[in-house]
């Protein structure tokens, strides 16, 4: 075995393809791939992934940070501690206001006794492009044209293009680590699947902005819609407002994102924002999704190709990492021949947390923003829920616990 990349080039199958063997062939280099490519390595599994995407472009995607105790746990056994704990902001829960009423803190902390991380996506891509690098790993990327074959059998195979050229992984597994758009879920028949949906009336519009954030992660339910102020580091703040899904950046020059921000939080806090030119800009919708089973034969899904989540209550990242954790375990047991216990239970134990997480971003979203059709019924039945939130003892660890991530299955 060669822990280090894996690439054996073994011959051609078709003129002009070039064939590639490797154990896990992992489609797709965003987080989820990345991860799970760093733990076989570490255990002497060897994988190879596949991206579509250049490196210069997977790298500058901007998405959530906010880490679950759970996947800065990960992270840090994993030895992608380092960075993270020098750079991120250690996170112990968020502050909660809406219309007219004070703020109240949901203190994961003192109810878990857990410490998260508010750290972001693009310094975790960063770093974990970084360890398969130093390790020799094996990133093919600017892939095009990649198809999975052979899943229920003993030996698939991936099929693909780069630069022009025809190239062939064969395997014994595929991780589809490819995202809402990616190839690996489509390629479970149809029939087998079960998909499950929501679409939201509105979209969240967000801006980064090199000035200090405030001190705490702080949501905000208002008439005008949810507001959002989050933080990359001491000089990086990340802000996101509700905004019309007929909105286009355009409509929002720096000052009225500014101006509208603040009208969303109490005179005190908005006060306490520091304003500056935005670096970033991007309007992004919201989508509950499930298809289920998360495996196909040989094929097992991972991250955003089997689920997406709205990001209130920033639970994708870490679904991604809690699957990760799931998959890379079972596929390790397998190699070191403790048996398919774990690849067999996967897809549901992953669902299970899946859809927990599901339910808390769909109950985060409507706690906290206005929907087109809401009636005054469902408002005062939200602000009631608000209310309730913030003075029951009960409900603020019921969240805390939740936000803070519930734990892996063992
Ligand atoms: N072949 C190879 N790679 C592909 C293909 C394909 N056909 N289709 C998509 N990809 C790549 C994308 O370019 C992307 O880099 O797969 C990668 C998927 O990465 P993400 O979309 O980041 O998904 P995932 O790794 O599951 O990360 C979880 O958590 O915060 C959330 O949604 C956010 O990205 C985040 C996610
Ligand atoms: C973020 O920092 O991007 C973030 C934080 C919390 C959320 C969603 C996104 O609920």
């Amino acid at each position: 075995m060669d822990p280090g990349g894996g690439v054996g080039y073994s011959g051609s199958r078709s003129i002009g393809e070039r064939v590639m063997r490797t154990q896990v062939a992992v489609i797709g280099g965003g987080p989820a791939g990345l991860l799970l490519s760093h733990i076989l390595h570490l255990e002497g599994v060897e994988s190879i992934v596949l991206e579509s995407r250049s490196k210069a472009h997977v790298m500058k995607r901007i998405r959530a940070g906010v880490l679950e105790a759970g996947s800065v746990k990960l992270l840090r056994d994993v030895g992608l501690g380092e960075r993270m704990d020098r750079e991120g902001h250690v996170h112990d829960g968020a502050a909660i206001v809406w219309a007219g009423h004070g703020r109240f803190f949901i203190d994961t902390r003192k109810y878990t006794g857990k410490r998260m991380m508010a750290y972001g996506q693009t310094a975790i891509t960063e770093d974990l492009y970084a360890a398969r690098e130093a390790a020799g790993g094996e990133i093919l990327d600017e892939v095009d044209d990649v198809e999975l074959h052979g899943l229920t059998g003993a030996s698939p195979h991936v099929t693909f293009e780069r630069e022009g050229r025809p190239e062939r992984i064969d395997c014994d597994f595929i991780a589809g680590c490819d995202g809402k758009h990616g190839v690996s879920r489509p390629s479970m028949p149809a029939g087998l699947t079960k998909v499950y949906e929501k679409v939201y009336p509105f979209g969240w519009l967000g801006v980064m902005s090199e000035t200090p954030p405030l001190e705490d992660l702080v949501y905000a339910s208002h008439p005008r819609g949810f507001a959002l102020a989050s933080q990359r580091n001491p000089m990086l703040s990340r802000y996101y407002i509700q905004c019309s899904l007929d909105d286009r950046i355009e409509d929002w020059p720096d000052e009225r994102f500014w101006e509208e921000l603040k009208s969303r939080y109490p005179s005190e806090i908005a006060d306490a924002i520091v304003t500056g030119p935005t670096i970033e800009k991007s309007i992004a919708p919201l989508r509950s999704f499930v298809s289920e089973p998360m495996r196909y034969g040989r094929l097992f899904l991972a991250g955003d190709a089997a689920h997406l989540v709205p990001p209130t209550g920033a639970k994708g990242l870490n679904l991604a990492f809690s699957d990760v954790f799931y998959l890379s375990r079972a596929l390790v047991e397998h190699y070191k021949g403790g048996g398919d216990r774990y690849l067999d239970s996967y897809s549901d134990m992953a669902l299970r947390r899946v859809w927990h997480c599901e339910r808390l971003s769909w109950w985060m979203t409507n706690l906290m923003h206005r929907f087109p059709d809401d009636t005054e019924f469902d408002q005062r039945s939200r602000e009631n829920e608000l209310e309730f939130l913030s003075m029951s003892d009960h409900a603020h660890a019921a969240l805390a616990e939740q936000y803070a991530g519930l734990p892996y299955e063992s």
